[in-house]
C-alpha cells in the first residue's frame, strides 16, 4: 500500500512534538496536513505521494539555486567522500571566509555556526563584550532566531500561532532587550550596546526600510557608541551579490548570515571588522564555540552558491520577480480581492486583502492585514493546484534562480484562481 502525507503526519505525531521540527512548517495556523517531502529538483518538490509543487518556501530562503542544483550535488558528493567533520581548521572554511569577506565591503573576519540563531546570538554577546554594555534594541517583528534574550516579539512562527514570545524565556533573560517599532529610529543611550534590525524586514511577511531608515540607525548608534548590528540571515546573498549592506550603502559594525551561505547545509556566520572580532576566544575574552562550526559539507556546499552566482544572475532574477510582483496584483484583484505585493530586490511579500490596502511598514500594520483571516483559504488553494506557500501569512515568498517566466507565469494563473475561491468565500 502506498504511503500518504497523512500516514507519515500521524507516524511523526507520535514521535516529534506537533509533528514538525521547526514550527514554522506546522499547518496550524491554516488547518490540514502538511506534505511530507522527499526530493526537491529546481524549483519543484515531491512529496512522498509523488505530488510535485512549485516551491515558493525554498527552505525558507537556504536555496537559492534552487533544490539540488548539479554543482552543488557534485561539490557535496565530493567533500562526502574525505569525511564530513573533524574538529580542526580544514580549507572549506577559509575558502567560505574569504569568499565573505571579499565581496561584502566592510567585512574583514567572520566566524561560522551552524545556525542563523547561533549567528545572532553570538554577535549580540560579542557586541555586549566588545562594548562592555548591557542594553539591545531589536525591532518589532523582526525574528532573529530563537535564542533567549532575542525571543521577544519576533515575526514569522511566533506571529504565525499567535504567540506573545515564549513560554520559558524569563523576564530575566530579555530584561536587557528592548523592542521599538520597526522604520522608526529609537531614542539610544549610553546603556546600548547594539541595535539588531533585519536590513529588510521578512519575517512579518515583507516590511521594507523606509529609504533612510538604516542610513539614519547607522548615525543614532554613532552618537551613542553603539554598534550596529545587520541581520542578513534572510538578507544576505539573497537580495543582492554582497547582500543588504551594499544594497543599501550602510556599513554595520557586526554582520549575521546564514541560510544561503550554506547552500542548504546547517551554517551560520557573524563577522565584522578584525579588531571588533579580536574580542572573541581564542584570541579575546568573548567566548563562541561549535562542534559541528565550519563544518566541510557545509562550507563546501555554500562555497559553491556563492562562486556560482554573478551579479547577473541577481539582474535577472530582480527582473523576473518585478514583474511576478506585478502580475501577481492583478491576478488577485481581477479576481475580486486586494493585495499589497511589496518587493525589495528579490524578496517578494503578500497580503491579501477584501479592501484596498498599502503595504506596511511596521509590525502593527502587517498584522492588521495578515491576521485577517485570508490566508488560509488562499495557501490550500494554491496548494491544491500544486502551488506551495509558506503555511503561515508573515512569511515571504522565496523565488529561487531555478524559477523560470514558466513557473511564475504558472504561479500567477494559479493565485488568480485561487483569489477567486477566496473572494467567493
Ligand atoms: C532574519 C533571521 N535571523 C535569524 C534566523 C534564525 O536562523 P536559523 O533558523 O538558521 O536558526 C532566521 C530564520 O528564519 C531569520 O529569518
Amino acid at each position: 500500500m502506498s504511503e500518504t502525507n497523512q500516514d507519515w503526519f500521524d507516524r511523526a505525531l507520535r514521535v516529534i512534538p506537533g509533528g514538525v521540527d521547526s514550527p514554522v512548517r506546522s499547518f496550524r495556523s491554516v488547518g490540514g496536513t502538511p506534505y511530507t517531502v522527499v526530493r526537491g529538483e529546481g524549483a519543484y518538490v515531491v512529496d512522498v505521494e509523488g505530488r510535485r509543487y512549485l516551491d515558493f518556501v525554498q527552505s525558507y530562503g537556504a536555496s537559492l539555486l534552487g533544490h539540488a542544483h548539479p554543482a552543488v550535488v557534485s561539490a557535496l558528493t565530493e567533500a562526502v567522500a574525505l569525511g564530513t567533520t573533524f574538529g580542526a581548521p580544514t580549507p572549506g572554511e577559509v575558502r567560505l571566509a574569504e569568499l565573505l569577506c571579499a565581496r561584502v565591503p566592510g567585512l574583514e573576519q567572520v566566524r561560522f555556526v551552524s545556525s542563523g540563531t547561533e549567528a545572532v546570538m553570538s554577535a549580540v554577546r560579542l557586541a555586549r563584550g566588545a562594548t562592555g554594555r548591557s542594553r539591545v534594541v531589536k525591532f518589532d517583528g523582526c525574528y532573529h532566531g530563537h535564542s533567549d534574550a532575542l525571543l521577544v516579539a519576533g515575526g514569522s512562527g511566533v506571529a504565525q500561532l499567535g504567540l506573545p514570545g515564549s513560554a520559558g524565556v524569563t523576564p530575566g533573560a530579555v530584561a536587557d532587550t528592548t523592542v521599538a517599532p520597526y522604520n522608526v529610529v529609537p531614542e539610544l543611550d549610553e546603556t546600548v550596546a547594539a541595535v539588531l534590525v533585519e536590513p529588510v524586514a521578512a519575517n512579518m511577511n515583507l516590511v521594507a526600510p523606509r529609504a533612510t531608515f538604516l542610513a539614519e540607525l547607522r548615525a543614532a548608534c554613532d552618537r551613542v557608541g553603539a554598534l550596529l548590528i545587520f541581520d542578513e540571515v534572510i538578507t544576505g546573498f539573497r537580495l543582492d551579490y554582497a547582500g543588504a549592506s551594499n544594497a543599501f550603502g550602510v556599513t554595520p559594525d557586526l554582520w549575521c548570515f546564514g541560510k544561503v551561505i550554506g547552500g542548504g547545509l546547517p551554517v551560520g556566520a557573524f563577522g565584522g571588522s578584525a579588531r571588533l572580532l579580536e574580542s572573541l576566544a581564542p584570541a579575546g575574552p568573548v567566548y563562541q564555540a561549535g562542534t559541528l562550526s565550519g563544518n566541510p559539507l557545509a562550507t563546501a556546499a555554500g562555497s559553491t552558491v556563492l562562486e556560482y552566482v554573478t551579479p547577473e544572475h541577481y539582474a535577472q532574477l530582480n527582473a523576473r520577480v518585478d514583474r511576478f510582483a506585478t502580475d501577481l496584483t492583478e491576478a488577485v484583484t481581477a479576481a475580486g480581492l486586494y493585495a499589497a505585493v511589496p518587493r525589495v530586490g528579490p524578496l517578494l511579500g503578500l497580503y491579501l486583502a477584501r479592501e484596498p490596502v498599502e503595504a506596511p511598514t511596521n509590525f502593527a500594520e502587517a498584522k492588521a492585514i495578515g491576521d485577517n483571516g485570508l490566508y488560509a483559504g488562499f495557501f490550500h488553494a494554491m496548494l491544491q493546484r500544486g502551488v506551495a506557500l509558506a503555511p503561515g501569512a508573515y512569511e515571504i515568498l522565496f523565488v529561487s534562480m531555478a524559477h523560470g517566466e514558466a513557473e511564475l507565469d504558472r504561479a500567477v494563473d494559479v493565485a488568480g484562481e485561487a483569489a477567486a475561491v477566496v473572494a467567493a468565500t
